[in-house]
């Protein structure tokens, strides 16, 4: 049986586009477009996939974003957030400590 083709990647973002959080597909999109226009793509030794997530069950301090493979969660997302994210955390491999609230133990 033959397996998927999967283009590599460096990280995983996956955020929630649940009801609770506004269904924030704008802000989704916004990511989107941000990594395409950062050049974070297939090719790229810093290429991000970006998926969307029904509920990740913390809706209270949505909206939520998981970013693999570190395992680190961020809250209260907006653009400027986003754009934080992408510059630190993506092209620059450092976690935006202030809208992170969870991440790995150790
Ligand atoms: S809808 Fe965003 S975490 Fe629940």
């Amino acid at each position: 049986m033959p397996k998927p083709i999967m283009m590599p990647y460096k990280t995983h973002a996956i955020m929630c586009c649940g009801k609770s959080c506004g269904e924030n597909l704008p802000l989704l999109n916004y990511l989107k477009k941000k990594v395409v226009e950062e050049g974070l793509i297939v090719g790229d030794p810093n290429a991000v996939r970006v998926n969307r997530a029904g509920c990740l069950g913390v809706c209270t301090e949505g909206p939520i974003m998981v970013v693999y493979p570190e395992g680190v969660w961020y809250c209260h997302l907006d653009q400027a957030a986003i754009d934080r994210i992408v510059e630190e955390h993506f092209k620059g491999g450092k976690v935006v400590d202030e809208f992170c609230f969870h991440g790995p133990i150790g």
